[in-house]
Order: C-alpha cells, then structure tokens, then sequence
C-alpha cells in the first residue's frame, strides 16, 4: 500500500459557463476506496468543504453554499479507486484550485490539487472594416472558446457567405481561443449579415447579426454619380436646345 498514489488529472480541466464538470482524482494502481474518507475542498476555502465522502456516504457538513446541490461523486467508482468529483453547472467563481484529500491513507502524500477554469463566451463583435470594390467589408471577433470553435459568416437566408480568407486564431494567455473572421458583403434586400461561432463538441453557439446601412455601400455612391452626370448632361442639352431654339 505504501506505493499507492492519489492522481489528479495531467492538465488543468476547462469548461464553460453552465458546464457539468468532473474533477478527477484517483489511486494508483486501483486500490478500493469505499471504506476511505474523501474530502474535497477549494485550496482557499479550507475550512469549507466542496464535497464529503465517509464510509460509502455522502455528507454535506460544513459545505459551502455555493455548492449546494451540485456537487456528487460516482457511486460504486470507489471500489475500483476512482474518487473523482461531478460538479454541475459551473460557474465563473468555480475557476480555482480543488484539492482532494484522503486523510484515511497511511501514505506520505493523501492529496492532490485540480486546478478548474471556467471560460464565459461573450457575444460575438461585429465591425465594419471599410469598402472594398462594392462591397463593405466587416469583422467578426469571438474570443472565450474551449476547445476551437467554427465561425461562419451568413447572409439574410441563412446561406454561408465566402469568408476573405481563412479565420485568424489564437489562444490567450489563459488557454482560452479567439477567432478573428472578415468578410465582403454586397448590398442585399435586407443588408442584413449574421456571424455565428459554433463549438459543437461542447454544444455552443453564439450569434450577433449586424445591420450594414445603405450608404455604407460604394454602389449607391457609383450611382449617384451617374445619376448627378445624367441630370448635368440633361441640362446641358436643355440649355443648349433652348438656345437653339431662341436662335432659330
Ligand atoms: C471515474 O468514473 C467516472 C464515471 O464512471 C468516469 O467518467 C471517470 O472517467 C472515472 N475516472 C477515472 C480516473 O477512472
């Protein structure tokens, strides 16, 4: 038994806002630990407890309330060393590092630290970029993603419009994916443009839909060019026609 370890997970766990999450936490080798106690507790909150386990029960003394109903552990994992927790619906204030302990091991070391992020995706952000050609070119930003989300531009219908160009990526600091998209669009009945950011591994989506004024168009200005040209060459003959008139 003295070889018997308590392991945490290899990397850190990320979920998004309103995630079920598991924090894992098991002996090695597999060692029953139906008998054993477990308590897991936030490394900063130590005098409050995220979750108990004694004597193959559940007990909720001392829990923090932010916990309250949303935390349990596999029943009938124990037996094959398997401690880890379910956490449901996390939140923002979830991220932070969870520790789990088994006082009743005769071991050295009776604990491991899971470190927890919890990501909230905002609103994807819409931009106009400026015109190209006739068309108005705008930008989407999505950022708070994990893993990689797909991030489309679509017009009115609902149909994918051509992007300018593969989506630029990048992961902050945090681990967490940015998306960066630009698109053309031309004048349409509606001039109404979508982008959506879809995860679907982890079941997101996220949409703002933006409304490209008229004017925004080069188009309308190309033609209100023409048109002020017409109506000069109009007068033009006009005048000319009078005078001829007059001449005559
Ligand atoms: C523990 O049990 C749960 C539920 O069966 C499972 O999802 C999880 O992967 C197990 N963890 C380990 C470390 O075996």
């Amino acid at each position: 038994s003295s070889e018997v370890q308590v392991v945490g997970p290899a990397d850190r766990v990320i979920a998004l806002a309103g995630d079920d999450v598991i924090l894992p936490c098991f002996l090695k080798p597999s060692v029953n630990a139906e008998e054993m106690a477990v308590e897991w507790t936030r490394l900063h909150l130590k005098t409050r407890n995220v979750h108990l386990y004694r004597q193959g029960r559940d007990f909720d003394d001392d829990q923090s309330p932010s916990y309250k109903g949303r935390t349990s552990m596999f029943n009938g994992e124990q037996k094959n060393g398997n401690v880890s927790l379910k956490l449901t619906n996390v939140t923002l204030s979830d991220t932070g590092n969870y520790t789990c302990f088994l006082p009743t091991l005769t071991i050295q070391v009776k604990e491991t630290t899971v470190q927890l992020l919890v990501g909230v995706i905002p609103q994807p952000v819409i931009s106009i970029v400026g015109t190209k050609g006739w068309g108005v070119v705008l930008k989407c930003d999505s950022g708070g993603w994990f893993p990689e989300p797909v991030m489309e531009w679509l017009d009115s219908s609902g149909t994918i419009l051509p992007a300018d160009g593969p989506p630029e990526r990048h992961r902050d600091s945090e681990g967490l994916y940015a998306v960066r998209q630009h698109v053309t669009v031309d004048q349409t009945d509606t001039n109404r443009f979508t982008c959506r950011v879809n995860q679907q591994e982890i079941n997101h989506l996220k949409e703002t839909e933006i409304h490209v004024p008229d004017d925004m168009f080069p188009i309308l200005t190309y033609w209100w060019k023409v048109g002020l040209s017409i109506a000069t060459a109009a007068v033009v003959v006009l005048a000319a026609s009078a005078g001829v008139h007059k001449w005559r």
